[in-house]
């Protein structure tokens, strides 16, 4: 199994390409299923929970090509997907499938909607929590959907001529339970109106593509999204948006390990909140032509707390790097994780490198410290993992990340991004 082997205490300098968004890729992938036309994506991230949700697709019967043409040469390795779901071989997504990665549940939403049936298992993924499903079939019965769940699976059923537009408000904001509800009610009869909906970017994203795929959804990006549903969707070509994970990942390596480096095809706005919290530990961030730059010169890291929140507030899948970088710190700061329970994973392995770290209950306290020491430690799922990288670049001598499987599932090349800047990360296969 690989590891990936880091030699703390270098800067970084350079560029560093961000791909596209794999939150944003996952729910556009599965939105092929809507039609029998040819969806292609642009600018697709190489990562094992893509390759996973292909196999997945393909089990529906979907079919798949891939154009490995890299988009510039040596850098970027973003690829061009063509899914063509000529006909739905199976509405089932068995246990062995779903159970490695949770959004591949969300094929609950296409299938059902245009073959008037699911049997999609129970979701797996990484372990930050219970992650329940509830929102999910209440908000598919708001569409008329009768849901059972047996065995293991959740059986839906849409009621004889399809499901029917309804208003279903969330009583907690789901990103994938958004994302279903509005692909399934892209072919529903009538209008469909989402309250309280999540209005994270990459919901935007995807009613971008539906609507180019012929929907017809307003408000996408807000807190009520409205989509009067149509007979059939066509094909169309999408570009996936960048990913704001990816961004802030880099921007807070940069923050701990000083240098100046420019993080190119992204966007500042996908992540406002989070770069001003980068901001006032002590880095400059300002926008480029094509991304943003990030330097932290000399001065230590401030102590900066911060509140996980569903978007426009600081992501919780940056909740892990702040939480890496905050280690540093000159004083002491406060980290609150809001949105899943059991999110801490990284606190114990930061721990080895020297952390220190107390939890109380959603809230962990960290107190800064001079030094991080090198150290053995494992990767226990995808940001936590990440969370461990960003720490041993500023950490003296090497650190060996075991586990890292977690890391390929997020983030693409990223032992090759960071040595192009100058750090000493290498993966070693045993
Ligand atoms: C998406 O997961 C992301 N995954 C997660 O990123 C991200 O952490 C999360 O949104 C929050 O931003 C993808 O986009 C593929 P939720 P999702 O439904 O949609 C509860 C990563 O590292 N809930 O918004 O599964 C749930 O338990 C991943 O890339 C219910 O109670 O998250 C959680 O507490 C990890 N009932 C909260 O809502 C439900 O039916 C938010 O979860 C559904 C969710």
């Amino acid at each position: 199994m690989d590891r990936i082997r880091i030699v703390g205490g270098n800067k970084l300098h350079g560029v560093i390409p961000i791909s596209g968004a794999k939150n944003a890729a996952l729910p556009l992938m599965i939105a092929s299923l809507l039609t029998d036309d040819t969806l292609t994506l642009e600018n697709v991230p190489h990562l094992a929970d893509v390759e996973q949700l292909i196999r997945i697709l393909g089990n529906h019967g979907a079919d798949i090509s891939v154009n490995g043409r890299r988009e510039r040469q040596g850098e970027s390795y973003a690829r061009t997907i063509h899914f063509t779901s000529r006909n739905i071989v199976s509405t089932t997504a068995p246990y062995e499938l779903v159970s490695k990665m949770r959004a591949s549940f969300w094929v609950i939403g296409p299938l059902l909607a245009r073959e008037g049936k699911a049997r999609v298992s129970l979701p797996g993924g990484c372990a930050i929590g219970t992650r329940p499903v509830d929102l999910f079939i209440e908000g598919l019965a708001a569409l008329g959907a009768n849901i059972e769940i047996d065995g293991g699976y959740v059986n839906a059923t849409a009621p004889e001529g399809g499901l029917t537009g309804g208003r279903y408000v969330f009583p907690k904001v789901s990103v994938g339970a958004t994302h279903v509800l509005m692909m399934a009610a892209t072919l529903a009869n009538g209008t469909t109106v989402i309250g309280n909906a999540a209005r994270e970017p990459e919901v935007a994203d995807l009613a971008k593509c539906l609507n180019a795929m012929g929907a017809k959804i307003s408000g996408a990006g807000t807190g009520t999204i409205t989509i009067e549903g149509v007979r059939s969707l066509s094909g169309a070509r999408h570009r996936v948006l960048p990913d704001r994970i990816e961004t802030g990942t880099y921007a807070m390596a940069v923050a701990m390990t000083g240098g100046d480096v420019i993080l190119e095809d992204t966007d500042s706005s996908l992540l406002e909140t989070a770069l001003e919290a980068i901001r006032r530990t002590g880095a400059e961030i300002s926008e480029t032509n094509s991304g943003i730059r990030v330097v932290r010169n000399g001065a230590g890291i401030r102590p900066v707390d911060i509140v996980t929140d569903p978007f426009p507030g600081f992501p919780t899948d940056l909740q892990a790097q702040f939480m890496g970088l905050m280690t540093k710190s000159s004083g002491v700061s406060h980290i609150t994780e809001t949105i899943f329970e059991n999110r801490f994973m990284h606190v114990q392995e930061l721990a080895r490198l020297g952390a220190k770290i107390s939890l109380s209950g959603q809230t962990a306290k960290i107190e800064g410290v001079g030094r991080l020491k090198g150290a053995p430690v494992m990767a226990t799922d995808l940001r936590a993992s990440v969370s461990l990288v960003i720490a041993a670049l500023a950490a003296e001598g090497e650190t060996m990340v075991s586990r890292v499987y977690h890391l390929d599932r997020g983030f693409e090349r990223l032992e090759e991004k960071l040595t192009r800047c100058g750090a000493h990360v290498e993966r070693v296969s045993d």
